[in-house]
């Protein structure tokens, strides 16, 4: 089974305000969402850019998956989402597959979606993340 698409690119930033107004003046981009993802250690706002998405990640501490990252590689892309349709028979096949995987089963992230992420070594060092749809 293939992926549907892109669901959105993820960037870690240090300022999510300042972020959502450069894109917004950049490149035109509008506020879909904001949301607290507690368990993932970050403020998230999603911006939709036309069809696409974009959202902005800033770390709830620098003790977190995305305050960790920014301290060993700054600012900049964090992860690529796919969204397919059914994110734990998706991961099943990715470790069938031999695909090394951050998550072993979905859990919830943005907008109540399930989502997992699949580790970087898997993927040529990008940081992969399932979002499930509906
Ligand atoms: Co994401």
């Amino acid at each position: 089974m293939a992926a549907r698409g892109i669901h959105h690119v993820g960037i870690a930033v240090e300022d999510l305000e300042a972020a959502i107004e450069t894109y917004e003046r950049l490149f035109g981009a509008e506020v879909e969402h904001r949301e607290a993802l507690v368990d993932q250690g970050a403020d998230v706002a999603l911006l939709n850019v036309g069809d696409s998405r974009i959202e902005l990640l800033a770390p709830r501490g620098a003790d977190t998956p995305v305050g960790r990252f920014l301290e060993k590689r700054g600012a900049g892309m964090h992860h690529l989402a796919f969204e397919v349709d059914d994110v734990g028979a998706e991961l099943a096949r990715l470790a069938g597959a031999g695909a090394e995987l951050v998550d072993e089963r979905p859990r919830r992230g943005i907008l109540g979606h399930e989502i997992a992420f699949v580790h970087p070594a898997a993927t040529g060092g990008v940081l992969a993340e399932l979002v499930g749809r509906g």
